[in-house]
């Protein structure tokens, strides 16, 4: 298979460097979008008169039967042929004939895999956006299924307070709506086109770089030639994007697994997110959700990769570069595995109502409740404190509880006390009385998983 240069060598590359260089083995993932890019191009140059208007339309007609081809997987890649652009162009000869031979006019590989990559980012973060919005909807739907089940929140994994598992849920929602925000942002930045920059400095061709990214849907084309072939902060903000949204699957998935213990007892995972052991016929593991804990490790140190890869790269193309597909691609196809199994386990997970319930009535929970309502009788922050503690201590000596003390007893603690405080003593008294915004008021939440419905309807 010709390469895209070679005339002025005078003997044949290395077997082993072409094992080592060629990149056809990952970058056929951008195939269509290095022919939707030549296709803008092809008609660009035709447009400006830099090759015969035939020739522009014999190139676009051969491109969009490759494009075809590739949407229907029967595009053959040859891995004789060092990268995608090379690919493309042969089939594309093979096709239409010398007319293929002006495709490469006013561009380099340096300007064309930069806006491969960008037209690639910018069509999987739409992909990741709806997906994180499907694993939203199915939390949404799980919050709503269950709104009224009370659960045991934690902080340093010791019982806290109590809270509407709807509460709970739509702190996940958040957090993906974040990660969403956050991919939005690196869209605007990404959305900027670089073709026409050619190797770095431009062309003496009287290219229009403006027409080419109005066709394939840009606003804007890039300022500088030398940063349009060296910039890669696109990428490196994609991975970063996916880490964070991967630190967040991981926390999820951490909660449902410590849920689904025998030890919490609060979920039933679906079985057909489990796995079972070959030597304890009992077991029913969580594997699906700790191996989503474990790729993060994954989204992690691919984000490093390119970190690193980029780090003291002189201006402006270096073959280096070329790294910073398989990490991509990995987190991007990782990322979607794991949205979408998210989805899923949220669509089937089961709640333990009644066992939850048998854990929500320790009176720990409640012991802020009781301390504001000291602090409503006027009882200041630092005395309610030390009085509810006082008490919780001595009952606990004693081996007796709160709601057991008559108003004699209540009042040795604080005068302020009356007898009506045990009523606080209750978990769906303590999700109800909470006032603020933001809390886990339940009509609140409710307002909370009404507005999300719309939202992502
Ligand atoms: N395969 C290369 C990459 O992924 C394409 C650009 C090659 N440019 C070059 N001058 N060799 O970065």
């Amino acid at each position: 298979m010709a390469k895209l240069w070679g005339s002025r060598f005078n003997k044949g590359t290395d077997a082993l460097a072409d094992g080592f260089s060629f990149s056809i083995g990952y970058d056929w993932r951008l195939a269509k979008y290095d022919v939707q890019a030549s296709i803008a191009h092809a008609r660009m140059l035709g447009k400006c008169g830099i090759i015969p208007k035939e020739d522009a339309a014999r190139l676009a007609s051969g491109l969009r039967k490759i494009a075809g081809q590739i949407a229907k997987g029967t595009f053959k890649f040859d891995t004789k042929a060092e990268d995608v652009h090379t690919n493309i162009q042969s089939a594309l000869k093979k096709f239409i004939g010398p007319a293929a031979d002006k495709l490469h006019t006013a561009r380099s590989r340096n300007d064309l895999i930069a806006l491969d990559m960008k037209l690639y980012c910018l069509d999987e973060s739409k992909q990741i956006i709806d997906l994180i919005a499907l694993v939203q909807k199915a939390v949404v739907q799980f919050a709503d299924k269950n709104k009224d089940v009370i659960i045991p929140a934690y902080t340093h994994l010791q019982s806290a307070q109590v809270v509407l598992l709807a509460h709970h849920m739509l702190a996940y929602v958040e957090m993906l709506e974040r990660d969403k925000a956050r991919i939005y942002g690196t869209i605007k930045r990404t959305a900027v086109m670089p073709l026409g920059s050619c190797a770095l400095s431009g062309t003496t061709l009287p290219i229009d770089r403006n027409f080419v990214a109005k066709q394939l849907g840009f606003k804007q084309v890039t300022a500088n030639s030398m940063d349009s072939v060296s910039d890669r902060d696109f990428i490196v903000e994609a991975l970063s994007d996916i880490a964070v949204l991967g630190m967040h699957c991981s926390r999820v998935a951490e909660d449902i697994i410590l849920w689904a213990t025998r030890e919490f007892n609060f979920v039933d995972i679906d079985w057909a997110l489990c796995t079972g052991s070959s030597i304890m016929p009992h077991k029913k593991n969580p594997d699906i959700l700790e191996l989503i804990r474990g790729a993060t490790a994954n989204l992690y140190g691919n984000l490093n990769e390119v970190l690193v890869l980029m780090k003291g790269l002189p201006l402006t193309y270096n073959r280096d570069m070329q790294l910073d597909k398989p990490p991509l691609f990995e987190s991007v196809e990782k990322i979607k595995d794991i949205l979408g199994l998210l989805t899923r386990l949220f669509v089937g997970l089961k709640v333990k109502e009644k066992i939850i319930a048998e854990r929500i009535y320790d009176e720990a929970f409640f012991s802020v409740d009781v301390m504001e309502y000291l602090i409503k009788k006027g009882v200041s922050y630092r005395q309610a404190h030390d009085t509810v503690g006082t008490m919780i201590k001595e009952c606990a000596d004693k081996g007796k509880k709160i709601a057991e003390l008559n108003l004699a007893e209540l009042k040795s603690y604080s005068s302020s006390f009356g007898v009506n405080v045990k009523a606080l003593l209750d978990p769906k008294v303590s999700v109800s009385n909470k006032k603020s915004l933001g809390s886990t008021n339940p009509t609140l939440v409710r307002r909370e998983i009404e507005r999300w419905k719309k939202l992502l309807r």
